[in-house]
């Protein structure tokens, strides 16, 4: 099997930390690190999470690179539903492995420098956080856009409204600034907005059907998901909440799942009551060619069945 070489930037977070077990028990891919980022909780927790969730998986292997610990230019925001240390209740072990040295941006152009100049293959970039890492190391060194295969995101909104705001997405609205450096760049751009992930609800069934898997790490995910239950009957017309970051990895696991269309996606950075609004012109109506795959729609069920599949794979504890 041909590894899909990736870098994933996460800022756990109970959606982050089911993404990182579903991908670090993915032998699809060749996960060259883990790069962390402030965003649902504070960095000491994000950091602090991201160590503990490669604990979990058994994979000293990925390294993790700590990163911004605030975006480029507006005061912090933090999400809302992962709890106050950003993993719900669930209690999991103290990490025994500390993180990289090297600061995640320069761990990024490091190694995108190097895909660019021939030297590695040219990893997709995974981001499942705030984009201020990601921005950082294309406004530090342009050229390593070169060595980016693809950046496949989770974030913005367009048809469905915001999340942490009426009008935004958390990750672009923390770092409004970072996403419109990330949204110019020139490298190939797959969006999964909330028009996706809110077609993926972590419903009591599914829940049910990852603690049958009756292992030590499913029984984990039954716990984060339980506490990222949103209650919002009304919204999402169930019970459950919506699980943004892994379909990331199913998209590039399984395409044929997932559909959308190109468009060109620019962001609000001046209007303090639509700050990080994505906006999308899909019809041609401005001079600018399409710079984003936007993914609008998702075989849900296939999806979570996947996640089943994949987390089954934990068959016994992590050391
Ligand atoms: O809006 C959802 C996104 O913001 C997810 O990535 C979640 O983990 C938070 O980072
Ligand atoms: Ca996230």
């Amino acid at each position: 099997m041909t590894q899909l070489p990736i870098i994933i930037d996460t800022d756990p977070g109970i959606d982050d930390a089911v993404a990182l077990l579903m991908a670090l028990t993915s032998p699809e891919f060749d996960v060259i690190g883990l790069s962390v980022v402030a965003g649902n909780v504070s960095f000491e927790h994000t950091l602090a999470n991201t160590l503990k969730v490669r604990e979990l998986t058994g994979r000293p292997d990925v390294p993790i690179y700590p990163g911004c610990d605030r975006p480029l230019l507006r005061e912090p925001v933090y999400g809302l539903f992962s709890g106050a240390g950003g993993l719900g209740k669930a209690a999991l072990p103290e990490p025994t492995l500390s993180a990289e040295t090297e600061h995640a941006v320069d761990f990024l152009v490091r190694v995108l420098g190097e895909a660019a100049a021939g030297h590695r293959p040219k990893p997709t970039l995974c981001p499942i956080g705030p984009l201020t890492n990601i921005a950082l190391a294309i406004a530090h060194s342009p050229e390593v856009v070169a060595g980016i295969d693809r950046i496949v995101l989770m974030g913005g909104a367009f048809a469905d409204l915001g999340n942490r705001s009426i009008a935004a997405e958390f990750n672009i609205l923390v770092d409004p600034h970072a996403a419109q450096i990330v949204m110019a760049c020139g490298a190939p751009i797959v969006m999964l907005p909330l028009d996706l992930t809110h077609k993926a609800i972590a419903t009591f069934e599914r829940i049910d059907a990852i603690r049958a898997l009756n292992n030590p790490v499913a029984s984990v995910v039954a716990d984060l998901l339980t506490f990222w239950d949103r209650r919002d009957v009304d919204r999402f017309q169930t019970r459950g909440g919506p699980l943004h970051d892994p379909t990331v990895f199913s998209y590039l696991l399984n395409p044929e799942w997932f559909s959308g269309r190109e468009g060109f996606v620019a962001v609000e950075v001046a209007s303090e009551l639509s700050m990080g609004h994505t906006v999308v012109d899909w019809w041609g109506q401005t001079d600018q060619p399409p710079n984003a795959l936007v993914l609008t729609d998702i075989d849900a069920d296939a999806f979570f069945d996947d996640l089943c599949r994949r987390l089954a794979r934990y068959v016994k504890s992590a050391p």
